[in-house]
């Protein structure tokens, strides 16, 4: 079994308090580590590093985990670039846009959808993300989120069915019999394609008894749950989220000091998506106040033609930073071992023996430039398996 040797790190975040200076992030300076068939095998100072078969110089460079996204909806056709000139000139965002999105994603061929996500999941690992969630919702027949799921596959183990994004206009007329057939025939051609289920709980898409029918329908044939909530307004999503212990709750941007307890006594995260406020002029969540309270927290990319339509984790991590009260160690956190959390994944997230060998090198001496050069494509070399 061959060894690579990555030395000259000039500060590795770990994510491993155990490790390193104590924080959240476990920073070495000075470090190396040693990488053995795709894990991290050993980390520790440079001084100390043992043999390997290949040696890497890091020259003084920071060494992060790769970025987890935990949010995104990759799967999709055309783009609305029209509509966020539109908002950018006042208009307000609503979920109808998503209708425009699923028509043109049920004319797409597979081969196009596929060459769709490819493209951007190449571009989410160029910048530093080595493992995203990828949600279906642009289907809404059948069979077009069967074979959205089927396409996300390809590329990603987190897949998520949200069949339940919004009621599609042939069904505008009768929602319940919308809901019945994402609970019923959708449900059954989705569940084997993926690992979570999802829905949008908000005022013009789905209320609390509709997306808590589509989450204990996907619970009951062994998909685990998460949820859309408190985007658009305050609202039922976030308690409905923790009464069903959902992994995650996602975007929480209005939020009641109720909705805050209930999550700061619960394990489910709160996921925050600061693309989506920079795209929908929206005001940012109050990150600061879901820390103070003790609820864990993750950042996504939310990755999408509507609402966010950016695949780069460092330009959400600088929002954070700069609009929602996060340090740069809660955002750089949030952003790989809170992604883990909300995916549920211990082997990702981190840079401690045993995890996996995820890792993203910067051009940059500290991940604190991360969010002080915004915009800056500080990402070098990328390594993930
Ligand atoms: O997460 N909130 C619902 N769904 C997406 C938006 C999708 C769209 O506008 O196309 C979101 O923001
Ligand atoms: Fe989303």
């Amino acid at each position: 079994m061959s060894s690579l040797l990555v030395t000259g790190i000039g500060e590795l975040v770990t994510n491993d308090p155990g490790l390193g200076d104590g924080s959240p992030l476990g920073l070495l300076t000075d470090a190396a580590m040693v990488v053995e068939a795709g894990r991290v095998a050993w980390v520790g100072a440079a001084a100390q590093a043992p043999a390997a078969d290949t040696v890497h110089d890091a020259a003084g460079r920071a060494v992060i985990p790769g970025f987890v996204d935990s949010h995104s909806h990759l799967v999709f056709a055309g783009d609305r670039a029209a509509e966020f000139e539109a908002r950018m000139a006042g208009r307000p965002y609503e979920a109808g846009g998503i209708r425009t999105t699923v028509a043109a994603t049920r004319s797409a061929t597979d081969e196009q959808l596929s060459a769709n996500v490819g493209r951007l999941v190449a571009e989410l690992r160029r910048q530093g993300t080595t493992t995203v969630e990828i949600k279906s919702g642009y289907g809404l027949t059948v069979a077009d989120e069967a074979r959205s799921l089927a396409v996300a596959r390809q590329f990603s183990r987190e897949t998520t069915f949200l069949g339940a994004h919004v009621v599609p206009p042939e069904h505008a007329e009768d929602p319940t019999a919308y809901v019945a057939l994402v609970t019923g025939p959708m449900l059954e051609a989705c569940a084997p394609h993926a690992r979570w289920i999802d829905a949008f709980c908000e005022r013009g898409a789905f209320d609390a008894d509709q997306a808590r029918a589509v989450l204990t329908a996907g619970m009951a044939v062994g998909l685990e749950p998460r949820l859309h909530a408190n985007q658009l307004g305050p609202g039922p999503g976030v308690q409905l989220a923790c009464e069903l212990g959902a992994a995650a709750v996602d975007h929480c941007t209005f939020l009641s000091p109720a909705d805050v307890d209930a999550l700061a006594s619960s394990d489910t995260v709160a996921t925050l998506l600061p693309g989506v406020e920079f795209s929908t002029r929206q005001p940012y969540p109050d990150a600061r106040a879901l820390i103070d309270a003790g609820v864990t927290v993750a950042l996504a990319s939310d990755c999408n033609p509507g609402s966010s339509y950016t695949s780069s984790m460092p330009f959400c991590i600088a929002l954070a930073v700069r609009e929602m009260g996060m340090t740069v160690a809660e955002a750089l956190w949030s952003a790989t071992a809170g992604g883990a959390r909300a995916l549920k994944r211990t082997d990702v997230g981190r840079l401690a023996p045993g995890a996996r060998a995820h890792l993203a090198v910067l051009a940059a001496p500290s991940y604190l430039h991360l969010a002080y050069r915004p915009g800056v494509p500080l990402v070098g070399e990328v390594l993930a398996d």
